[in-house]
């Protein structure tokens, strides 16, 4: 079977092998420190191994909770923010058809990654007249935004069916034994999943945090598992070296002072997968006034937008491409008569094949105006490559904050906000 590749040809123009090099080595000690378990934040690398050790137990179990829900409504939203949303929401993105959730109940939503108040009030009224279930998903049981969302849909839910039948349809995944949603959880009956200690937000999606919402949706979560399962061998067991590559690469970049990171999709449906990846790589390495800043940018849509900046803008920009060889849906442009819009020379070529030519064309012309290039090559959109790249970019995250010389486990940066925001709230101390 093919599998997920790294190319970093066209960095080459802009930094060398020795660079590299010297980066590899700084990779190879990282790795070496998350295997032993004596990197930096080592309470949190339970996810390090998790693929391979994931039991058909705990898959049946995911899959039948999902299943009952499923059964009972119409709509599920998912409550969480961050690691206990993200995750979620690319998984969904990149392996559902852009409109299958019109097609097939139930509807996945989501709430709680943001304090919208119109968006409660409109999500409010779209449940009002149908059955809905809730998974709300947070790891502390605290986090105002998804506290909040979860107070707000509970209300609802129990005002419309009774508080004995919403227990049925809700399911908490949160800590194992402690927070407000454990607690609450135990004293509503509703079925719950652990998030294991040992493993943090941003690095839980193979848990049930991104798990189950992904079966709600009706995908094949042993097939997501299988990928990161293999792409775990192939890292920790096969000794091979893309994790360590793309990370020396990067950090080889930064180094020379290309400071912001684009990562680049030419499918709708990898939006959110870049948006997971900006959270990896930002919470995890965005300290000590050091790291990348991870950036994101859909294509050919935005090159209608920042499409200018990145080719004359300031010289500080790399981009990473997640170039998809087998988009598997053919759709052929259609010859015109009138052929008023000139486009017949196009007639009888996939749609898919000018995407890849813009893809081409970009590439070539980013380059040549000094934005070096990566690649990473994704056979097709299946669960099993989508597994493969969750885990790929978990892994080259640890090693990447390990070059830089970061705790990658850790986000004291996020408290500030809060701090002020309670303080402006009057919250009791
Ligand atoms: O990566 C992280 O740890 C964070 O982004 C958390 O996932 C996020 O803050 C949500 O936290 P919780 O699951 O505790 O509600």
């Amino acid at each position: 079977m093919k599998q997920l590749n790294f190319d970093y040809s066209a960095a080459l123009d802009f930094i060398n092998e020795e660079e590299i090099d010297a980066r590899r080595k700084e990779g190879a000690a990282a790795l070496a420190a998350l295997i032993n378990g004596t990197a930096p934040g080592n309470e949190y690398l339970g996810w390090l191994r998790l693929p391979a050790t994931i039991t058909p137990g705990e898959v049946d179990r995911v899959t039948s909770v999902a299943e009952s829900l499923a059964q009972r409504v119409e709509v599920v939203v998912v409550i969480g923010i961050g690691g206990s949303y993200l995750g979620a929401k690319a998984l969904i993105d990149a392996l559902s058809g852009s409109f299958d959730d019109l097609a097939r109940p139930p509807r996945v939503l989501f709430a709680g990654h943001h304090l919208g108040e119109e968006y409660h009030a409109s999500l409010e009224r779209y449940l009002e007249h149908r059955s809905f279930g809730i998974c709300v998903i947070s790891k502390s049981g605290t986090t105002t935004e998804p506290a909040i969302a979860f107070r707000l849909l509970r209300a609802l839910l129990e005002r419309k069916v009774g508080k004995t039948e919403a227990a049925r349809r809700v399911v908490a995944i949160t800590d194992e034994h402690r927070g407000a949603l454990r607690v609450l959880a135990g004293r509503e009956g509703y079925n719950t999943f652990a998030i294991p200690d040992n493993i943090g937000g941003r690095y839980s999606v193979l848990t049930p945090v991104g798990l189950l919402p992904a079966a709600l949706a009706g995908l094949d979560i042993r097939a997501i598992i299988d990928g990161a399962a293999a792409m775990q061998r192939r890292s920790l067991d096969d000794g091979n070296a893309m994790a360590i590559d793309y990370a020396a690469t990067r950090n080889a970049l930064y180094r020379k002072g290309y400071t912001t990171e684009i990562t680049v999709n030419y499918s709708p449906r990898l939006h959110y997968l870049v948006e997971w990846w900006k959270q990896l790589y930002g919470e995890s390495e965005g300290k000590e006034h050091r790291g990348i800043f991870p950036a994101g940018a859909d294509f050919s849509t935005d090159l209608h937008s920042l499409g200018q900046y990145i080719q004359e803008g300031r010289r500080d920009l790399f981009e990473t491409v997640i170039s998809v060889e087998n988009t598997g849906h053919p759709v052929v442009v259609p010859a015109d008569e009138a052929n008023l819009d000139n486009l017949n020379f196009l007639a009888g070529k996939r749609l898919d094949e000018v995407n890849k030519m813009a893809e081409q064309g970009t590439r070539a012309a980013h380059v040549s105006g000094g934005v070096p290039n990566l690649r990473l090559l994704l056979p097709a959109l299946t669960g099993y490559h989508l597994g493969e790249l969750i885990y790929f970019h978990e892994l080259a995250c640890g090693v990447s904050a390990g070059i830089l010389g970061v705790n990658a486990f850790d986000q004291p940066g996020v408290e500030a906000y809060k701090k002020n925001m309670f303080a402006l709230l009057g919250k009791p101390s």
